[in-house]
């Protein structure tokens, strides 16, 4: 063990823990490394000869703490679920009151608002932080979402401000409220990263199976939407895949990739504290449903066969030459609609959990450095900005200019795509979601009628107060 005194403690150096080690230490911090298999704490410093001033491995947990400077910051980047309670166990007995354990894996926010009552008396604080941008982010700036104590956010930040990407000088790194508010944020970024990387997907298979296009083609398309309104890093990274060729077939990379999506249950997350909280995010539930579909390869295969011979009405996309403008405007919209679902989502879940989420702030944290950053997140930050109280994106005045022009887009290549037998899921969900958000009679009364009359549900009339009840004509069984 080394005499130095570090500023931080960094346990767990899989991927993420390591490279945001090396980024704090760049920063100027001396960090503190620790590991279950300890070599890998070692070894970090070795190959990173340049930062090994700053990297101070550690044998023990003993070690690792005592080597930390007062008050104690330990930064656990460990799995998800029990691996963080294990680690706490360990860990916690070794600090004193005022020292402070953060969790910066992907976390449950229910399992940080539990941790965080379970420091409550000790003296120990808790903060659950949502980190993004994967490997390259945690390495020269990912986006942070902190939680936890105000009062310890502010003994946070110098350490956290230069480790964070940077938009145009501003760092991505906010204190967005108490316990698991930071959490949740991420989890809601993790549905929309689902929602959108779905949506993407589906145009791809728009470009792939209607418009009969080959992936370098359909890299440039990408590409070239990268230059505006979707100009975004998963929008480039999809330009980059399918430009991609496999160095053992000579095909392109996309073409010989199995069509199984990998899911490690954040997206599923967000949809569930979505339904809890009443709010549709119809279009993440889509992405993660189709995530579901996507793994049973071998079942989609039997039914392949099984409905062969069902065609499709029609061909909707061929022969299109101005479809791809379409495309584009028709994504660019339902992605808005997506947003706004998971924005909903935070809005009601900070009433709910009384966090005070400071929307605006979210969406200029999100501006770098996460997998979601966009140009259109700037639009975002600037409606919470201008637009006082946004009960939903859709009602931003900004936002009603875009989604009005660019819905009959959307409506074109939902049909279309409909009659082609092409699957929209996401697409779709957000069409439907547009039409019912905006539609003033709904069709809720039916159903309230229907309550009514099996079990005396009750409902309420437009044209008077209260609370009513109808005697509706038995039904028997026939
Ligand atoms: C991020 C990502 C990251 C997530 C991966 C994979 O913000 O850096 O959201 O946290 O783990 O994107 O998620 P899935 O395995 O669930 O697709």
């Amino acid at each position: 063990m080394t005499s130095q005194p570090a500023d931080i403690g960094v346990l767990g150096l899989g991927t993420m823990g390591a490279n945001l080690a090396l980024n704090i230490a760049e920063e100027g911090f001396a960090v503190a490394l620790h590991n279950r298999t300890t070599e890998k704490a070692f070894d970090l410093r070795e190959d990173n000869a340049a930062l090994a001033d700053n990297l101070l491995p550690t044998e023990t947990i003993e070690d690792f703490v005592a080597g930390l400077k007062s008050p104690r910051v330990v930064l656990f980047m460990v799995n998800a679920g029990a691996p963080v309670d294990e680690q706490i166990d360990l860990v916690m007995p070794l600090l004193s009151p005022g020292d402070i354990m953060i969790d910066a894996g992907n976390a449950d926010f229910n399992d940080t608002v539990r941790r965080t009552k379970r420091v409550e008396g000790s003296g120990i604080h808790f903060v659950g932080m949502g980190v993004s941008g994967g490997e390259l982010g945690a390495r020269h700036g990912p986006s942070i979402m902190v939680g936890g104590e105000e009062s310890v956010w502010r003994q946070l930040r110098p350490i956290l401000e230069p480790v964070a990407a940077q938009y145009h000088g501003e760092p991505c790194v906010a204190w967005l409220g108490t316990d698991g508010a930071g959490h949740f944020v991420k989890t809601i970024h993790n549905g929309i990263e689902y929602a959108d990387m779905q949506m993407i997907a589906e145009v791809y298979g728009i470009l792939r199976d209607g418009l009969d296009l080959k992936p370098d083609a359909m890299a440039a398309i990408f590409a070239d939407w990268n230059t505006r309104g979707l100009s975004s890093y998963l929008i480039e990274i999809t330009a980059a895949v399918l430009a991609e060729t496999d160095p053992d077939t000579g095909r392109p990379m996309v073409d010989v990739i199995l069509d199984e999506a990998g899911q490690k249950g954040t997206g599923r997350w967000a949809v569930i504290e979505a339904q809890k909280l009443g709010i549709g995010a119809t279009t993440l539930e889509a992405a993660v449903s189709a995530r579901g579909v996507s793994s049973r390869r071998t079942e989609r295969q039997s039914a392949a066969g099984l409905y062969k011979h069902v065609a499709p009405a029609a061909s909707g996309f061929a022969g299109e030459s101005a479809g791809l403008s379409e495309l584009e405007d028709a994504l660019e919209t339902a992605k808005i609609i997506a947003y706004a679902q998971g924005y909903a989502t935070m809005a009601e879940a900070s009433t709910v959990f009384g966090w005070n989420l400071p929307l605006g702030d979210i969406a200029r944290i999100w501006r770098a450095g996460c997998i979601i950053r966009s140009r259109f997140l700037d639009d975002i930050a600037k409606a919470f900005e201008t637009g006082g109280t946004v009960v939903n994106l859709l009602q931003a005045p900004s936002f009603v200019e875009r989604v009005a022009r660019g819905q009959a887009a959307l409506r074109q290549v939902v049909s279309k795509a409909a009659l082609a037998g092409i699957p929209v899921p996401a697409l779709s969900a957000a069409l439907a979601y547009f039409d019912d958000y905006r539609r003033s009679r709904g069709t809720a009364n039916l159903i309230q009628g229907q309550r009514d009359l099996f079990g005396a549900h009750t409902f309420h009339r437009l044209d008077k107060d209260g609370t009513f009840h109808h005697q509706w004509p038995a039904i028997q069984d026939s």
